[in-house]
């Protein structure tokens, strides 16, 4: 399965990262963002969303848990769901509020702290780890499906070593 590691040296290199993402991929992926506070996790989202073509803002969903919002992905009208589960209670919250259902062929599913919801989340196929370093972040990139690893293979990203 494809697998990279990169430096982002500054919020550019993550909005750059965004944008490469933004045009690898296709309906029906999850792609879950780990990472601590602070990691970048909403940054990338917000980067990856402006990408698609999304003009407005994107602010972390901390008390709606979901903000959808439809976007051009590979090259057709597609609804991306942000979630960021910090703030849930149980994962059976993610279940009563019916999320299960965004988890389809035709959405992309975008999760800041998946580990809330662990065992009633749908698998992811691609898992993006964020850390601190230095001034910057490191970042590292895991796909654990076809569809996955096609995103990964597809995404052109060269950060500024
Ligand atoms: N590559 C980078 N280098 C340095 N700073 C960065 C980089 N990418 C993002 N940042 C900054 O790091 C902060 C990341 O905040 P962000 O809200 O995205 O974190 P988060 O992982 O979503 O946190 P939370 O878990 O609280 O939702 C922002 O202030 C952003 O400007
Ligand atoms: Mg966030």
């Amino acid at each position: 399965m494809p697998h990279f590691k990169a430096h982002l040296n500054d919020e550019a290199g993550t909005a750059a990262l965004g944008a490469a993402l933004a045009r690898a991929l296709t309906p029906g992926l999850a792609i879950y963002l780990h990472g601590d506070l602070g990691a970048g996790k909403t940054a990338l989202t917000r980067a990856l969303l402006h990408a698609a073509g999304h003009a407005g803002h994107v602010k972390s969903p901390t008390y709606t848990l979901a903000e959808p919002y439809t976007v051009v992905i590979a090259g057709r009208p597609t609804d991306v769901i942000h979630f960021d589960l910090y703030r849930m209670a149980s994962p059976e919250e993610f279940l009563d509020a019916g999320f299960r259902e965004y988890f389809n062929r035709h959405n992309v599913c975008i999760v800041e702290w998946p580990e809330k919801a662990d065992p009633v989340l749908p698998a992811p196929d691609i898992n993006i780890f964020l850390a601190v370093s230095g001034q910057g972040r490191d970042v590292e990139c895991q796909a654990l499906s076809d569809q996955g690893s096609q995103c990964l293979d597809r995404l052109h990203f060269a950060p500024n070593l």
